[in-house]
């Protein structure tokens, strides 16, 4: 069965659009529920429909962020979707929409981000990586939860800054790397072989990949 995926976003979308992609050309086992972006004319927004797949948007501006959210379940409870998926979705989610999306020890939700996390939390990894002179950036794809990028990390990937890069070449190295990992991760979701650990030195859960098995 394919995997029922939701994503939300909040901008251009070039992260949705690797993904609808990805389940047209079937290296990725999904089904896109809904896409929703929080602003609107927002790029993504124009990428859902001509995909033909059901978009939404739905604002936050004027809303608390639960007033926002429960906004936002009233679009997804109905689509039963088995993850969330925030593709430049810019904003932290709260106890309420994380307790909609309770799996065995994680939220079914996952986010993608622009660093090698831990390093870089925050709206500006590329800015802030480029600037502090890294000779190795990359991208994370990671479970979320209460806290700011800081969730169970499911896939990373390092690219080389190198000496020449502005920030725009560093970046759009960066975002080819987004466009091809995310599906990735996506895809292991799909074929069930995410495996929830506790470290207990951490104090943290981690994720382990089961081996693919060939059938
Ligand atoms: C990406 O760099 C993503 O990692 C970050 O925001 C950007 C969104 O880009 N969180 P797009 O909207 O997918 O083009």
């Amino acid at each position: 069965m394919p995997l029922k995926i939701a994503l939300l976003a909040s901008g251009n979308g070039s992260n949705v659009q690797a993904i609808i992609d990805s389940v047209q050309n079937g290296s990725l086992d999904a089904e896109v529920k809904c896409i929703i972006a929080n602003v609107e004319n927002a790029g993504v927004l124009a990428r859902g429909e001509q995909a033909g797949l059901p978009t939404y948007c739905v604002p936050n501006s004027g809303l608390s962020r639960e007033a926002h959210e429960a906004e936002l379940l009233k679009v997804l409870n109905p689509l039963e979707a088995d993850y969330i998926v925030l593709a430049g979705y810019m904003r932290l989610m709260t106890p309420l929409f994380l307790n909609a999306y309770k799996g065995k020890g994680h939220y079914r939700i996952v986010n993608i981000h622009p660093s090698l996390l831990p390093a870089f939390p925050g709206a500006s990894a590329y800015e802030d990586a480029y600037e502090y002179g890294v000779k190795q950036a990359g991208v994370t794809i990671h479970f979320v939860d209460e806290g700011l990028d800081q969730g169970p990390i499911l896939l990373q990937e390092a690219f080389a800054r190198y000496d020449d890069d502005t920030l725009e070449t560093f970046k759009s190295r960066g975002l080819a790397v987004e466009h091809r990992l995310y599906p990735q991760a996506l895809q292991l979701l799909a074929e069930n072989r995410v495996l929830f650990r506790y470290n207990k030195t951490a104090e943290r859960y981690y994720v382990e990949i089961k081996a693919h098995v060939p059938c």
